[in-house]
C-alpha cells in the first residue's frame, strides 16, 4: 500500500481534489439549511447544476474537499481572475455540512487552500465577500489574517431581505 493510502487509511477526513462523483454531495451541502443561507445558495439547484459548475471549471479554479467515510462534509475553492493584472488575485468559497461545523474541519480547508495560494500560487491577494452576521465566518476568517476592507450595501438577498456584505482580504506581500 502506497505511503498516501496508508495515511488516508490513518486520518478520519481526507482533504482532496473535487471529482465529478461529489456532484450530489456538494449539492446536498449547498442547499441545505444551516448553509444555503450564508453562501448564496438557493433550495431550487439541482445536481445538474452541480455537476455543469464541475466539469466547467479551469486551471484557474481550485477546488479541495473535506472527505470522511466516503461522503463529501465540505468543500473550499480558489478562483484566480482571468484578467491578466489580476492574475495574482483570486477570490475564495467555503462551506461546512451543517453537522459537522465547530470540528475544526473548516480551518483545516482553509489551511490546505492557503497553503496553495500561498506557496504553490504565489498569490498576492485572496479575496472574499460574507455576509456581516456571519461571526462563525468572519471569525475564521480574521483568525486566518484576512482583514475587512469594506462593506458592501444591500449586496445579496436572504430570506426577504436584502443584506449587506464585508469585503474581506488577506495579502502576501
Ligand atoms: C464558516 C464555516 C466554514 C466554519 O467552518 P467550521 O468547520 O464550522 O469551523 P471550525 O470548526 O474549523 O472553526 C474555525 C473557527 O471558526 C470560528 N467559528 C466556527 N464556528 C463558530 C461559531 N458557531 N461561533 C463563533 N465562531 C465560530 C472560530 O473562530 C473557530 O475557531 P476556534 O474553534 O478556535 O474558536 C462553517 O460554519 C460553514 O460552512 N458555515 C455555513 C457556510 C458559510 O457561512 N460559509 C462561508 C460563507 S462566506
Amino acid at each position: 500500500m502506497s505511503y498516501e493510502a496508508r495515511l488516508n487509511e490513518a486520518c478520519a477526513m481526507v482533504i482532496r481534489a473535487i471529482k465529478m462523483e461529489d456532484s450530489p454531495d456538494i449539492n446536498h451541502l449547498r442547499t441545505m439549511n444551516g448553509v444555503r443561507e450564508t453562501i448564496l445558495g438557493i433550495a431550487s439547484e439541482r445536481v445538474a447544476d452541480t455537476e455543469a459548475f464541475i466539469r466547467n471549471l479551469s486551471h484557474g479554479d481550485h477546488m479541495l474537499v473535506a472527505e470522511i467515510d466516503g461522503h463529501v462534509v465540505g468543500c473550499v475553492g480558489l478562483t484566480v481572475s482571468k484578467m491578466p493584472r489580476e492574475s495574482r488575485t483570486a477570490g475564495l468559497g467555503i462551506m461546512v455540512h451543517a453537522d459537522y461545523q465547530r470540528q475544526g474541519i473548516g480551518r483545516a480547508l482553509m489551511a490546505a487552500i492557503l497553503d496553495l495560494a500561498d506557496k504553490w500560487l504565489m498569490l498576492k491577494r485572496v479575496e472574499l465577500s460574507v455576509f456581516i452576521d456571519n461571526e462563525p465566518a468572519v471569525k475564521l476568517y480574521l483568525s486566518m489574517g484576512f482583514v475587512v476592507e469594506g462593506t458592501k450595501k444591500f449586496a445579496a438577498i436572504r430570506d426577504g431581505a436584502y443584506m449587506d456584505e464585508y469585503l474581506m482580504a488577506r495579502y502576501r506581500i
